[in-house]
């Protein structure tokens, strides 16, 4: 099980100081896929970076099956079996994407037919891919899937994908969808994270945490958070938001 316990991060720029997360307390319970969503700027992708140890934050701990893993490395958290995929996956220049896939198998042992079997499920064709350097000449689209082949081969106790539709192409998403199903059959002893806003997604989550503003705001099932999202508020907030074409928005 993860825990946050009272999290709060914030950043310091020209010298003002903005909380992009205040106070945030959640457990992500074992053998459960939870999905985490909310309007673009929440604070989810850095909650995220918070859980899979690339931000330290300025308050609170996270514990990990009741170890306190709040200063522990990003390394560290791979070993004791924490997985995550970014947002923005990141381009390693000069390694090819079998490398790739066995440094996340943790082993040279992996097969070619093995690793093929992941690139298959994220919609790869392999063949075309094992040789590929994980550089610029990949598409968004396709990085992305291969880093979220890299977090199924991991088989982590904590798998953690962020907006892992994001860039995929509508046939692909089909298949996406297909993989966290299994992966959510096969669920038990482990659990998945994942942040999205595809109500596609939504609809296989076991709960959905709402984070808004830096706290979070509810947590449900799909019928109790669904309605909560498409609530008429405005976007932007302390804006008196106008009609472009007639002179804009007045902030
Ligand atoms: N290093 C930083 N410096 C300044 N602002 C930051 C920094 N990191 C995050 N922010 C701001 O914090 C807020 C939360 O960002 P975050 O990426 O966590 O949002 P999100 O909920 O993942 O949004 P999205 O749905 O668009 O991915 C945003 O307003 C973002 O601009
Ligand atoms: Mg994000």
């Amino acid at each position: 099980m993860l825990e946050v316990q009272n999290v709060s991060y914030s950043v310091t720029e020209d010298g003002v100081t903005r909380k992009i997360l205040d106070d945030v307390s959640l457990t992500i319970p074992d053998s459960k896929l939870t999905v985490i969503t909310g309007p673009n700027g929440g604070g989810k992708s850095t909650l995220a970076r918070i859980i899979a140890g690339v931000l330290t934050p300025d308050s609170g701990r996270i514990l990990f099956d009741g170890q306190d893993i709040t200063d522990m490395s990003v390394t560290d958290r791979a070993r004791i079996g924490i997985g995550f995929a970014f947002q923005q996956p990141v381009r390693f220049k000069g390694i090819k994407v079998i490398d790739l896939l066995r440094l996340a198998k943790d082993t040279k042992k992996l097969s070619s037919a093995d690793a093929c079997k992941y690139l298959a499920a994220v919609g790869l064709c392999a063949k075309d891919y094992i040789d590929r350097e994980v550089n610029a000449s990949l598409s968004g689209g396709e990085l992305k899937r291969i880093e979220i082949a890299t977090v199924l081969i991991k088989q982590s106790k904590l798998s953690l994908f962020d907006e892992p539709e994001a860039g995929i192409d509508l046939w692909s998403f089909q298949n996406l969808i297909e993989v966290f199903d299994g992966m959510r059959k096969h669920i038990e002893g482990s659990s998945i994270i994942i942040i999205s806003h595809q109500e596609r997604i939504l609809k296989i989550a076991d709960e959905i945490l709402l984070i808004k503003d830096g706290k979070l705001a509810a947590r449900g099932e799909a019928d109790e958070i669904m309605p909560m999202l498409m609530a008429n508020e405005s976007v932007v907030k302390n804006c008196n938001l106008t009609d472009i074409w007639k002179g804009g928005a007045e902030c």
